[in-house]
């Protein structure tokens, strides 16, 4: 009896859980946003992009609008492809709706509230309802602020020679919003340590340029309500190699390494060749073993599985930039396979040498050996002579 009370129980328990679950999936859950649109500020010329996701049963519709920032009454709903096609809307709808508003090529009519509205009230487009009752809303405010210019000096061309004069970048921030302000320079992406102030014009001195002063400047502004900006100002040199393998011995059959480095910019365009009758010309690689890998101010010559009759030579690397070109040479040695062996069969020769000698020696003492030892050997001789008589008796049965 308690057997079946319980089987009952279970069933019960069984039959009501699946009675929520049920319930679950038909009554209908009202929409609530899981990520809204955040404020943010803009410069002209930029883009933003808002996000809104939602989740709701059945999954909710969404929408985007806009209101001028002092007719928050006024709101106006956004199209895919409004305000000459400078608005995208994209939304999807799965289990949550997802929508993406963009606005392209900025321009300060574009500051404004704007809204993500979510529904999945089944009465959302009667237009008798006050849309506060049956829509859920989320804002931002996107300000959009003039971008500010910056009247940048010419890119600079660094001379060749050691005696050059010294070189000023400058950089004059016009046109700007927000008087909170620092700036600073870099080179080749990196700040240059020193160089923060808060002026409007900021200038970078070279005081004596050398090659390995070239690179891409560039000053930035920041600010504590906009973006920063930047401007860039190349400063060009032909380039010079610094650094370069003079010379690379190595066993046929191993690898060989050639580099070659530079400073100039911009960076140089690489290239190898191998000296031929008195020329430089191109590498032949008929045989696929030669591999070259150039990046920025470095290259580097890869050759496999030298050959000892074909790889030995003097290489050079090639750097060449719009300002100028320079090369290094390289020389490759390639040893024979034995050579490593030479030790070793140096001391065999002379092993062997030491052999013949003994050997030699050993023969030209026998006779005087033989001497000494005469009295013991007579009766051996004997009976030599006898053992030869017995075989020529034999000798001459066989005949018989
Ligand atoms: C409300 O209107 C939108 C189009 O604006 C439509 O896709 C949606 O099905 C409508 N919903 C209801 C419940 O009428
Ligand atoms: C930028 O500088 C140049 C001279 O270097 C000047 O002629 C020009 O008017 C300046 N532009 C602005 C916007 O200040
Ligand atoms: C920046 O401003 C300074 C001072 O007003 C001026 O001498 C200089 O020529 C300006 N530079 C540029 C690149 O406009
Ligand atoms: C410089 O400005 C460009 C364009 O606005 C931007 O893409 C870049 O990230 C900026 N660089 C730095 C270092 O601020
Ligand atoms: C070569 O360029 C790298 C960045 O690409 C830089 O870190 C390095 O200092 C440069 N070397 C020389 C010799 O200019
Ligand atoms: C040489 O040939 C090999 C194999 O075809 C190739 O992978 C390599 O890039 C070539 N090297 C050069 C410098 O062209
Ligand atoms: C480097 O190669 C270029 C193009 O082949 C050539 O014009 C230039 O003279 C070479 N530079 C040197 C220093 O050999």
């Amino acid at each position: 009896m308690s057997r079946s009370s319980a089987t009952l129980a279970l069933v019960q328990r069984a039959l009501w859980l699946m009675m929520m679950l049920m319930l679950k999936a038909v009554s209908p859950q009202n929409a609530g946003f899981v990520k809204s649109p955040l404020s943010e500020t803009k410069l002209t010329g930029d883009t933003f992009e808002l996000y809104c996701d939602v989740v709701g049963s059945p999954t909710p519709e969404i929408q985007w609008w806009y209101a001028e920032v002092n007719r928050a009454d006024s709101f106006k709903q956004l199209w895919d492809g409004a305000r000459k096609r400078r608005v995208s809307i994209d939304t999807a709808y799965g289990t949550n709706g997802v929508s993406v508003l963009g606005v392209t090529r900025l321009t300060l009519e574009d500051s404004g509230i704007y809204e993500c509205r979510a529904s999945n009230d089944p009465r959302r487009n009667d237009t008798r309802l006050n849309p506060a009752l049956t829509w859920i809303r989320a804002q931002a405010t996107v300000t959009v602020l003039p971008k500010p210019r910056i009247n940048s000096s010419d890119d600079v061309v660094l001379p060749t020679d050691s005696h050059a004069p010294p070189s000023t970048l400058q950089c004059n921030l016009t046109n700007t919003h927000d008087t909170h302000r620092e700036s600073y320079w870099t080179k080749n992406g990196e700040e240059i340590p020193g160089t923060r102030g808060n002026q409007r014009n900021t200038e970078y001195r070279i005081n004596k340029p050398r090659s390995d002063d070239a690179g891409e400047y560039m000053c930035v502004y920041t600010f504590s309500m906009a973006p920063p900006v930047n401007a860039t100002i190349e400063v060009r040199a032909a380039p010079d190699i610094t650094g370069h393998k003079r010379s690379e011995n190595q066993n046929e059959g191993q690898s060989a390494m050639l580099y070659c480095k530079s400073v100039g910019y911009p960076y140089p365009i690489w290239t190898w060749q191998k000296l031929d009758n008195g020329l430089y010309v191109d590498i032949d690689n008929s045989s696929g073993r030669f591999f070259i890998s150039s990046r920025d101010n470095y290259s580097e010559l890869n050759i496999v599985n030298l050959d000892i009759s074909l790889d030995p030579g003097q290489y050079q690397c090639n750097a060449t930039n719009i300002i100028g070109t320079a090369s290094e040479s390289s020389i490759l040695r390639v040893r024979s396979h034995l050579a490593p062996l030479w030790p070793f069969l140096g001391v065999l020769a002379e092993i062997i040498v030491l052999v013949i000698i003994i050997v030699v020696y050993e023969k030209r003492k026998r006779p005087d050996e033989e001497l000494d030892v005469i009295p013991h050997v007579f009766p051996t001789r004997k009976t030599n002579s006898t053992n030869n008589h017995k075989e020529k008796n034999l000798r001459q049965r066989n005949t018989n």
